[in-house]
């Protein structure tokens, strides 16, 4: 499995003082050296944290990968087409895009979320749709010409019980492994941490982690070097 860290959270830290540091593109290449397999970042069209000159410049200098997340919107869409990221990840920004849980529905946003597919293949861009673990919202993935989903664990991690966190555990299990039976590629993320990427390795079919909130905030206490290497043992035992 692989892992890849998603910086937002150093620019939200940035922007809190209208300041220059923490600087989120500085991070993402320091969290390059200590081994993470690529860098993700979401461009919100209200730019709450990340803005277009830390995508243009992690473009240039990243040695990985860039994983862009996005809303379908215009905008949005004509700036990926020009940066060109190695993935373009489609993630709901307004309450009417959402499944109640929080991935894309894309059975209701079926048109639109083509038709952004269509623009952002134009540019070889491949796209990834983010999704709750149901079938349905894979095949229509899939139907639309997805290159991949990323799973939302954000159920899995917010579980109060033991029982509902093996129950969606098996949900996502079981998504990942429909998924791949359609031929696409799987990543999933949202809320995983130190605690509970444990079970959550036992997945077999996930080819690659999102995360970002538990390994920034671990940085500040123990440094980038440490935070990343923690994770990157978890995500490496068998
Ligand atoms: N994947 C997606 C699509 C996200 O929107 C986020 C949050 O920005 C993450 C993964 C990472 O989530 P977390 O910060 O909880 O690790």
């Amino acid at each position: 499995m692989k892992f890849s860290l998603n910086v937002d959270h150093v620019a939200v830290l940035r922007n809190a003082r209208a300041e220059e540091n923490p600087d989120p593109v500085t991070y993402a290449l320091m969290a390059e050296l200590y081994g993470v397999d690529g860098i993700v970042v979401h461009l919100r069209e209200d730019r709450r944290h990340i803005n277009e000159r830390d995508v243009r410049l992690l473009r240039e200098q990243l040695k990985t990968k860039l994983d862009l997340e996005m809303a379908a919107v215009p905008e949005i869409i004509d700036i990926a087409c020009d940066v060109i990221p190695d993935l373009v990840t489609l993630v709901p920004e307004k309450r009417e895009e959402l499944t109640t849980e929080g991935g894309l529905n894309v059975i209701d946003n079926v048109e639109l979320i083509k038709d952004t597919i269509d623009q952002l293949h134009d540019s070889d861009i491949p796209v990834s749709l983010f999704v709750e673990p149901d079938l349905n919202q894979i095949d229509a993935a899939a139907e639309i010409n997805a290159d991949l989903i990323e799973i939302h664990t954000g159920v899995y991690a917010n579980a109060i019980t033991e029982e509902d966190a093996f129950d969606e555990l098996e949900r996502i299990r079981q998504a990942a492994i429909h998924a791949k039976k359609l031929s696409l590629g799987v990543n999933a993320g949202h809320g995983l941490n130190y605690s509970n990427m444990k079970e959550f390795m036992a997945i077999q079919d996930i080819d690659e982690v999102s995360i970002g909130q538990a390994v920034i905030a671990r940085s500040v206490f123990v440094g980038i070097e440490q935070a990343i290497k923690e994770m990157l043992n978890l995500i490496n035992i068998k």
